[in-house]
Formats: C-alpha cells, sequence, structure tokens
C-alpha cells in the first residue's frame, strides 16, 4: 500500500534521448510557443510536489521549474535510474514521464497517482490499439487483446527503486515490476498523449493543441 495517501508525489521526466528518428533533441522543439520540454515539465509541476528532469549530458537545456536537473544515460532505464537516485528517499510516489509527450493532461497524471496510492505497485494510461497488427511469424493479432502504453507511470517509489537497483533494463518501468512479481494497475489514457517521434508528430501535437484552445479544452494549457 501506498502509506497514508499523503506522501509526497514527485516525477520524473526523461529528455536524454537522441530523437534519432525526430532527426535531432525533439524536447526542444517549439510548440505553440513553449518546447515541447517545457510543457511536459510544466504539466508535472502541476501534479507532482517535485520534478526531476534528465537532460543529454553535457547538454545546455533551458529548463524552468525543475527541482533538480541530472544527466541521463545512453538507454533510458539509465536515465530514468538517474532521475530516481535524485528524488528525496522519502517520496512515496513516483511518476515517470517522457518529455516527447507534451500534451498528457493533468487529469491524467491525478488518475495515475491515484491508482498508486489505490495500492498498485505500477500504474500504466493505456489506449486500445486502432490499427490491425500483423505478426510477422504470419496472422494477425487480435488487437482486442492488446493496449498500446503511455506515460506518466506511477510507482510505488519502493517498488521502482528495487528494480533500478539490480540495474534491470527495459523501454518500460512497468514491465519491470510486473517481472517483480509486482502488481500493475492500467488506467485509461488518452489518445491526444501522443509521443512526439517523427517531425510530422509535431504538426499532429499543434493542431490538437488548436482544436483544444478553439473549444476551451483542458490539455490546451
Ligand atoms: N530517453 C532518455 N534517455 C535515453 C533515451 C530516451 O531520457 N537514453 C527519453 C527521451 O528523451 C524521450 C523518452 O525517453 O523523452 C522516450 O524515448 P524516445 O521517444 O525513444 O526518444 P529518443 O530515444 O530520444 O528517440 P529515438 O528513439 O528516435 O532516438
Ligand atoms: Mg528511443
Amino acid at each position: 500500500m501506498a502509506g497514508d495517501g499523503t506522501g509526497e508525489v514527485w516525477c520524473v521526466v526523461v529528455a536524454a534521448g537522441s530523437g534519432s528518428r525526430f532527426g535531432g533533441p525533439k524536447h526542444l522543439a517549439e510548440l505553440r510557443g513553449r518546447t515541447v520540454l517545457q510543457r511536459s515539465i510544466d504539466v508535472a509541476r502541476r501534479c507532482a510536489d517535485g520534478v526531476v528532469v534528465v537532460v543529454a549530458p553535457g547538454s545546455d537545456v533551458g529548463v524552468d521549474g525543475a527541482d533538480v536537473v541530472v544527466a541521463g544515460g545512453d538507454s533510458r532505464s539509465t536515465s530514468v535510474s538517474n532521475g530516481l537516485a535524485a528524488v528525496p528517499a522519502g517520496a512515496e510516489v513516483v511518476l515517470v514521464h517522457d518529455a516527447a509527450r507534451p500534451l498528457a493532461s493533468g487529469s491524467l497524471f491525478a488518475r495515475v497517482v491515484e491508482a498508486v496510492r489505490d495500492g498498485a505497485d505500477a500504474a500504466v494510461p493505456v489506449v486500445t490499439v486502432v490499427d490491425t497488427i500483423r505478426d510477422l511469424d504470419g496472422g494477425t493479432v487480435d488487437r482486442d487483446r492488446l493496449r498500446a502504453v503511455q506515460t506518466p507511470q506511477g510507482f510505488r517509489a519502493a517498488a521502482l527503486r528495487a528494480v533500478h537497483a539490480r540495474g534491470a533494463e527495459a523501454t518500460d518501468d512497468a514491465a519491470l515490476v510486473e517481472a517483480d512479481g509486482g502488481t500493475v494497475a492500467l488506467v485509461e489514457g488518452e489518445r491526444a498523449n501522443l509521443k512526439i517521434t517523427e517531425p510530422a508528430d509535431l504538426d499532429v501535437a499543434a493542431a490538437l493543441l488548436d482544436r483544444a484552445a478553439a473549444s476551451g479544452g483542458d490539455s490546451a494549457s
């Protein structure tokens, strides 16, 4: 259980990737007046007591509102570990968020925190898969049995620290906690919470922001 439900929530925002598919450091790309990274930090700031931002070693990134900035590593797991090491020992819930997902809403963050406070070792936002998925060994996969995983992911701090203390490597921290016997709660993700991966994703994100602004929506903040 996550204690008495009042312990601090810290968010690790990972931004130490090279953006090879994007063609450069995508977290520094401008998205309607703020960088992708700054948007991710801003929502984390509103939803967590403290924010650790993980940037590429030697990079000189402008970061407003971070409590701590640390250098990442060659893999996402190493970047998460380095960020986690900077989270205060007393934190009860740790969120891990990809800087590359600038449109996650505050309500999504809140749902993830709540699932951990309710007793899950890990909580992950998921969305249904809309494409038909082909298995390279032949045949199609039943997409009703599949979910696409997003961030922020949330963890009971001790559960995340335990898997990282062993130096486990995976693109998905919840999978590590699950392999360790932990419980993983699925929470409803958001279709608009796309991960900026290729340049065209930035255009989609800008269009989503414009649409939300026109309708007074919450993810336009
Ligand atoms: N990330 C990180 N450290 C790494 C690799 C990734 O902090 N060594 C972060 C990225 O900055 C990003 C998030 O993890 O916010 C998700 O990774 P991804 O979308 O794959 O970003 P990149 O690894 O930068 O992109 P690519 O795989 O195209 O090189
Ligand atoms: Mg990557």
